[in-house]
């Protein structure tokens, strides 16, 4: 089944949405129960003060010895009150009514005898059309000793007050929700805003687009996870490029051999090279096929190097001895160049280091092989390697054209070339990336100085031999 999208926006609206609705709820819930109780006991109370302004009202009529004035006053300010007033005699009898209500209220008997008795009597009558407050109390005699001898007040407005309430509280609530509404929606958006832009540059990345950038506006988790997808999208742009320079490359390493052994078999086939010519030319072949070998060999290596799938045995071998036998494998092209080699140092002294030996031999043979490469006629290069208590160090000096100072970060950069025209002829700009991996495998370490027009020297620095291994 498939299952329905539902955007972050969405999600976010709704949750804040649904939260700040159930705060209201709960609010409203909690102040109705509230305001129910306490508008219910000053319904009470007020009756108290009603009974009470009754009893002044009697007084004054018999001071004045005027019992029409009970019926005239009362009426009056009864009039504008949603409330009724009973007057009895001490046998229970009814002598006044003053009501604003259409139908009659019955006041229990029992109320009335218990008035009689001295006490006063509350009682709330739940009517669902008319809920009422009915207080009986009795009229204390004083100077006077009234007819009158229990006043019952009813208050008959409890629906209408709370009516009155509920009518500002729903306009209250109404005016909330819109507000509240809009303000999380702008918000919502606000906060997703850079979601949703993240998404399409990311859609424009998956096209191999890599120009567009997030703006980051905040400095929060959204705005930290811009900054990361900004940083990821510059990666993975360089990566591109790297992945574009690296197929352009190989692609013109591998075509300029491949074009020259395709010419010379051409001209071998059909005779335009002349017999005693041949062998010369076959030889060229060798050459480049062996440039190809080198090429394809340095590529693997480095793709297994940087998918971690080469791993170093280090053991404890014979330095100068390895040293010895590079610079004899190299005899006939320094003859060829016409390039001399000389070791500073005792090479019949044995000096022993702790490393993977015939990933030593990959990189002093790259480090001598560039310095014979990019020496001048005649140039000498010099070997050097000085014991230490705890390291050996193995200095490859030549007197080349030396590289200037901001080109040196580059060199262990794969494909990196410091003069891509001219040392066209020379290499593929591998060696020292390789060199620099099995440096880093062994956690040892290499540098460089150079000076232009004086010329470069390598230096590494490789652990002594070591004891433990040796106990193992
Ligand atoms: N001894 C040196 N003197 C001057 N420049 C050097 C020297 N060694 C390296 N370089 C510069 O650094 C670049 C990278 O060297 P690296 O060994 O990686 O590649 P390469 O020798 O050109 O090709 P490869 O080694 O893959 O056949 C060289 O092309 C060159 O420009
Ligand atoms: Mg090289």
């Amino acid at each position: 089944m498939k299952k329905r999208k539902v955007s972050i926006f969405m999600k976010l609206f709704f949750t804040y949405l649904i939260s700040s609705f159930a705060a209201f709820i709960l609010f409203s819930f909690i102040f109705y129960l509230l305001f129910n109780n306490n508008l219910k006991q000053s319904f009470l109370n007020s009756m108290e003060t009603q009974q009470e302004q009754v009893v002044q009202i009697l007084e004054l009529a018999y001071q004045e010895e005027n019992k029409e004035a009970i019926i005239s006053t009362l009426s009056i300010i009864n009039d504008q009150e949603h409330r009724s007033i009973f007057i009895y005699d001490k046998n229970g009898q009814l002598l006044y009514r003053f009501s604003t209500l259409q139908e009659p209220i019955h006041i229990e008997e029992e109320m009335i005898y218990k008035a009689l008795q001295g006490a006063s009597v509350k009682e709330f009558i739940k009517d669902k059309a008319n809920p009422l407050f009915i207080m009986a109390s009795p009229i204390e005699a004083n100077e006077f000793d009234f007819d009158e001898k229990v006043v019952v007040i009813a208050l008959h407005n409890y629906f209408g007050v709370v009516n009155g309430i509920k009518g500002l509280f729903l306009l209250a609530g109404a005016i909330t929700i819109v507000v509240t509404t809009t303000f999380l929606y702008t918000l919502s958006k606000k906060i997703t805003a850079p979601l949703r832009e993240m998404n399409h540059v990311a859609m424009e990345y998956a096209k191999g687009d890599f120009t567009n950038k997030v703006k980051i506006k905040s400095n929060d988790e959204i705005g930290q996870l811009g900054k990361t997808f900004n940083y990821m999208a510059n990666e993975l742009s360089s990566l591109d490029l790297m992945r574009k320079e690296f197929v352009a490359n190989v692609s013109h390493d591998m075509r300029s051999p491949l074009t020259s052994i395709n010419g010379f078999v051409g001209a071998l086939l059909d005779g335009t090279i002349p017999k005693n010519q041949q062998k010369r030319y076959l030889y060229l072949m060798k050459d480049e096929t062996e440039r190809l070998i080198k090429l394809v060999n340095d590529l693997l290596d480095i793709a297994r190097i940087e998918a971690g799938q080469v791993s170093i045995q280090p053991i404890n071998y014979n330095l100068s001895e390895q040293i010895r036998k590079l610079i004899a494998k190299m005899e006939p092209e320094l003859i060829k160049q016409n390039i001399d080699i000389e070791f500073q140092g005792n090479l019949d002294e044995d000096i022993e280091v702790f490393a993977d030996q015939n990933r030593m031999d990959q990189v002093f043979g790259n480090l001598l092989q560039n310095a014979v490469n990019f020496s001048p006629e005649k140039g000498l290069v010099t070997i050097i390697i000085n014991e230490l208590d705890h390291n050996v160090m193995v200095f490859i000096k030549d007197q080349g054209p030396g590289i200037k100072k901001e080109e040196l970060k580059y060199i262990w950069d794969r494909f990196f070339k410091v003069d891509k025209a001219r040392s066209k002829k020379v290499g593929t700009g591998i060696g020292l990336s390789i060199v620099k991996h099995i440096i880093d495998l062994h956690q040892a370490k290499i540098d460089v100085k150079s000076e232009v027009g004086v010329g470069t020297t390598f230096r590494v620095t490789l652990p002594r031999f070591s004891l433990k291994k040796n106990e193992i």
